[in-house]
């Protein structure tokens, strides 16, 4: 079989890295977003990937296009059910209000306004398990399905973000002739991202808090290793990810210490 991969958010934070290092690699890759659009970096790889229109929960627009992929990348997520936070980690200009912005997120989606696709279930659940069923429909071939979950539940961010990962890779892990993989990437950077980007600040703080727990404490403290995890950055995930799939033997869970090795 060609080495070819379909990344479902293959636009974003993460899923960008995921094309470039399968380019690399010599995948012929195919990203599919509501958008359609490549992100907006002037790199080489970008030409090379196929850049599709296609929401994930509308299977009959794309599962053609998912006949004769070696593997398919869910990289699809919400932290926060008001997505007002992600002009602030993505944003560089006024740092504390764009702390205040984050809290505000915290208060969650005006109940009258939800909408029934923009939950965690629908998002980091449901979707994946339509995306699943559509592509074992066209791939009968070792089908392999790689799931961006995560290590654990993040301080102050809703138990419902966590508990749909966990309830995704149950629902996937169900399906018997899928091959199914799932990342648990903790906090995630860009290593090519300028260091005074917002998100970079943020994971630095995380790792700064990481080691000081380490040089202190050391890991013999359970209840503490659990609280303070480290980051891991996009290229970490992506290059384990394709170890993965390349590794015929390997499915289940890549937890984030074997992400960061
Ligand atoms: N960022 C982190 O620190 C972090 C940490 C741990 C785990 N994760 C997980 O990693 C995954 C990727 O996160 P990220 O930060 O890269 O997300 P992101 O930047 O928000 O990217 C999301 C991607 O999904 C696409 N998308 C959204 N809804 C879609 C739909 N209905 N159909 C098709 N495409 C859709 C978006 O493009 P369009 O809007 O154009 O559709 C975009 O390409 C998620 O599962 C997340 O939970 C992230």
């Amino acid at each position: 079989m060609s080495k070819s991969i379909a990344i479902f958010g293959g636009s974003g934070f993460l899923g960008r890295k995921i094309c470039e290092v399968g380019i690399g690699l010599g995948y012929q890759v195919t990203s599919f977003s509501r958008s359609g659009k490549p992100p907006s970096i002037n790199e080489a790889w970008v030409d090379k990937v196929e850049w599709v229109h296609g929401d994930i929960f509308k299977p009959e627009s794309y599962k053609e296009k998912l006949k004769g992929k070696s593997a398919v990348v869910h990289s699809i997520g919400l932290i926060l059910e008001n997505q007002g936070y992600k002009k602030s980690m993505n944003s560089n200009f006024n740092f504390l209000s764009d702390l205040q912005n984050l809290a505000s997120s915290l208060k969650g989606p005006n109940p009258m306004k939800k909408d029934r696709l923009n939950t965690y279930e629908a998002i980091q659940r449901d979707s994946a398990v339509i995306l699943a069923d559509a592509y074992l429909e066209q791939q009968k071939e070792d089908p392999t399905f790689v799931y961006i979950s995560a290590d654990q539940k993040i301080p102050i961010i809703p138990e419902g973000y966590i508990n749909t990962k966990r309830e995704a890779e149950f629902e996937l892990s169900c399906k018997k002739d899928l091959r199914s993989i799932f990342m648990r990437p903790g906090v995630l950077y860009n290593e090519s991202d300028p260091p005074l980007n917002n998100r970079r600040i943020f994971t630095q703080f995380v790792g700064l808090g990481y080691d000081i727990k380490n040089t202190l404490l050391g890991n013999n403290i359970d209840f503490i290793n659990q609280l303070v995890r480290p980051p891991c950055s996009t290229e970490q995930v992506a290059t384990k990810i394709f170890a993965k799939i390349e590794d015929k033997n390997a499915s289940g869970v890549v937890l984030l210490d074997e992400i960061r090795k």
